[in-house]
């Protein structure tokens, strides 16, 4: 699939771009019949919601799980990245995010590139996110808000919170929120946020503003969330665990258009469990380790 000049000009001027219902019911099913396996697994990559056993963000099933190693090489998802960075990507971050029914907690307001840089001296933002709906997305199961155009501010400072949720995210403080969204039209679009059926799919620049509240409804959002980073521009450093920041940048080779819902075969490396390698961390960046040995 690949994006007309109108999207490209559409994604330069608000940061987004929503596909409602690109995946089929069927291509869907068969991503959602594998979650609450994967969600059962007492894993260091499943990441459990604070003070309850309600997986938050389950990472990596791309490495170990047939259906979703099948989506890490779909066209209708990496294409349009590869049009909008004229380049090859390979995987940064995959994970499955649950935002369960009464229990998904918020995600504070954020971009995604300040984890990247912090944590993982990712050089510059040629890193997308896209979003794959399995459930259906509504105004009350707790929707990703974004920031229209707030792209454009480049990397905003950000602080640690490591206190809020479970999972440690550099966020961006209330009162700079509030400056982006009344520049971006106040309640005239200054917060939008893509909703429609399972098979949505939204492709977002990595430093687009964005957030999501607690989902208190009684529906699941279990969404896919891939990160697909240039391949000039890969991470520098391994100081989060394999599972969350990958470190392997070879470049993504597609499978054909009904990869969903046909057999193609898929290497699933960790499908016997996470190697140690992928556990050890380090902060020194490759290249003084280099220098050093
Ligand atoms: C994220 O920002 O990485 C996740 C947001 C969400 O799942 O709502
Ligand atoms: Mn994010």
């Amino acid at each position: 699939m690949r994006l007309t000049p109108e999207q490209l000009a559409q994604f330069d001027r608000d940061g987004y771009l929503f596909f409602p219902g690109l995946f089929t019911p069927q291509e869907t099913a068969v991503l959602n019949s594998a979650v609450p396996e994967l969600y059962s697994r007492r894993e260091a990559y499943n990441v459990r919601e604070k003070g309850s056993d309600a997986v938050r963000t389950n990472f990596a099933a791309h490495m170990y799980s047939e259906p979703f190693a099948r989506l890490a090489r779909h066209p209708r998802m990496v294409e349009p990245v590869m049009d909008l960075f004229k380049e090859q990507v390979y995987m940064h971050q995959f994970k499955i995010n649950g935002k369960m029914a009464f229990e998904g907690d918020v995600w504070q307001w954020h971009q995604d590139y300040g984890t990247w840089k912090n944590d993982d001296l990712m050089p510059t933002e040629r890193a997308m996110n896209v979003a794959i709906f399995l459930d259906d997305v509504n105004a009350y199961n707790g929707p990703l808000m974004f920031i229209p155009g707030s792209h454009k501010r480049g990397v905003i400072d950000a602080k640690h919170d490591l206190t809020t949720t479970s999972y440690p995210l550099w966020t961006v403080d209330n009162e700079l929120i509030a400056k982006l969204v009344e520049r971006a039209g106040g309640k005239q679009g200054g917060i939008v946020s893509p909703q429609g059926p399972a098979g949505s799919m939204i492709v977002f620049h990595s430093c687009l503003v964005h957030a999501s509240a607690s989902n208190l409804s009684p529906w699941n959002r279990v969404s896919v969330y891939l990160s697909l980073c240039a391949v000039s521009n890969h991470i520098q450093r391994a100081r989060r665990p394999e599972y969350i920041a990958h470190r392997d940048f070879t470049p993504i080779s597609c499978l054909p258009d009904d990869c969903l819902v046909r057999d193609y075969p898929v290497e699933l490396p960790w499908k016997d469990g996470v190697p140690a390698s992928a556990l050890q961390t380090s902060d020194t960046p490759f290249t003084d380790r280099k220098l050093a040995a």
